[in-house]
Parts: C-alpha cells; structure tokens; sequence
C-alpha cells in the first residue's frame, strides 16, 4: 500500500525541520567526491519539498549551511555556494508553479554576493505564493541568532524601550529570526547522526525528533512519509502527563 494512504490528514505537522546529513558519505559510497553527494542532496530537496504540498505541510525549514561549516575546506565551501546559487537559479520556477515561497533565516549577509543577488531575486518572485514555505537556513546557527535576539532585547531596556519585566517568551519569538513561522512539531535527522548540531534550539523545544540511518541522498518521498507516519503514533505531552493528555 502507498505509505502516503496511510497518513492521517488531520493530523500533520504546519512546519517541518530537517538536517540533512549524510551527502558526504553517501559520496564516498559511490567513490565520488563529496560534492557530488550534495549535487544528488538536491533531488532529495526537491522531493521533499514536492512531498509537503502533496500532503499539506505548511513550512519546511532547511538546514543548508551552518556557522560551522564555514570551516571546511574551502574548495567544499566554494562548490557548495555555486551549488547554491545555480539550484535556486533552476529551481525558482518550479517553485514558483508549486506554490512555494521561499524565505531565508542566518547571516545572510556573510553568503558571497552572487548568492544574496539570486535568493533576493527568488523571494521576490515568489513571495506572494502560500502553499508551502520553504526556509533555508544558510549560514545559520541557534546560538549566534539567540545571542543576537539577547543584544536587541538588552539594547530595548538600555534605552528605556521596555523594562526587564516586559523580557518573556513571546519577545524572544519575535526577536528571533524564525518571528514568522510557528515552531516545528517534527525534526528529522538523517544519517544516523542524533545530534541537534546548533539548529533552533529555542524552537524545537517541544518538537518530536525523528533519527533515520538513510543518508541525505537517498531520503525520498517514501522516507519523509514514514518519518510523518512515526510522528502521528507519537503522544505529545508539552510536560503534562499522559492521563492529562487522553482526558
Ligand atoms: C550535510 O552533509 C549537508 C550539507 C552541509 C549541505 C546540504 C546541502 C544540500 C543538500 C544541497 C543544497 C541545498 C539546497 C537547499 C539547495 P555532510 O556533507 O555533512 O555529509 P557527511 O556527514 O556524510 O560528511
């Protein structure tokens, strides 16, 4: 049976969160390099993306580029940047004629010109789209967008703005750079990994995580389904116990 049947259409997560790990070995299974693993990664996005619309998943968060992986070697770095700019150059269309519109979270501004030009061009194109949002996280991580929600916040009751007692949850949502999108219910890692490597750590407070050995490359519609699948059979407490939950 079509595992997409099986889902339960009531209940699916508004927004997903995904690491996509693994390209790098997947490669190397291959006897390739690296890059040629986040070259086949791209298919992978494009499924998964296709598979949201399908199924009615409203935001869809893309851990593309970290803080951290501005320390590999360059050559890696550089590719992964050209890979970047011509993926939304050739994909912004059929984003388009999907519905989805694109928006980024991270240091925008530290990706290489070329890269700011053709992602600006492409939010533009589609940002009155609403059936998917697909936020690619470049040059992003939790700490530096906490620290830098922390400075505004302080900077506000340094000037009088607000007062120390007006500092609680919901300002640190705003001031963060996901203000727009509600928290993940659902965050897959793939690879066999189970690490949250620096990924939106105020906002998968209370997601459920969902660890698969597959690598990036090979995670298709059919594994994102059985990810969702794993999701609907879990009980989501927020701290509450179970009785408080089924009553
Ligand atoms: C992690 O695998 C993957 C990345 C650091 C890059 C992800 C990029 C893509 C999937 C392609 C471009 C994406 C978009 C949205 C256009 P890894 O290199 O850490 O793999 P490894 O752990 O096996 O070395």
């Amino acid at each position: 049976m079509e595992l997409k049947s099986l889902i339960d259409k009531t209940n699916i997560p508004q927004h997903i969160a995904i690491i996509m790990d693994g390209n790098g070995r997947w490669a190397k299974q291959q006897g390739e390099d690296r890059i040629f693993g986040h070259h086949e990664g791209v298919n992978s996005v494009r499924e998964i993306v296709e598979a949201c619309g399908e199924i009615g998943v409203k935001f869809l968060t893309l851990y593309a580029f970290s803080t951290e992986n501005w320390n590999r070697p360059k050559d890696e770095v550089n590719a992964l940047m050209e890979l970047l700019v011509a993926t939304i150059s050739l994909e912004t269309p059929n984003l388009h004629k999907q519905g989805v519109k694109l928006h980024t979270i991270g240091d925008i501004e530290s990706l290489p010109e070329s890269c700011q030009k053709e992602l600006q061009e492409s939010i533009s194109i589609t940002k009155d789209n609403t059936r998917v949002n697909l936020i690619l996280a470049l040059s992003y991580s939790s700490k530096w967008e906490i620290m830098n929600a922390v400075k505004k916040i302080a900077i506000q009751v340094e000037s009088g703005t607000i007062k120390v007692k007006d500092v609680n949850n919901t300002l640190m949502d705003k001031m963060l750079t996901t203000s727009k999108f509600p928290d993940p219910e659902l965050m897959i890692r793939t690879s066999g990994e189970h690490r949250i490597s620096n990924f939106l750590l105020w906002q998968l407070a209370y997601a459920e995580f969902y660890f698969t050995d597959t690598l990036w490359p090979d995670f298709r519609k059919d594994d994102f389904f059985k990810a969702i699948l794993a999701y609907q059979k879990r009980e989501r407490r927020f701290g509450l116990t179970g009785e408080q939950i089924q009553n």
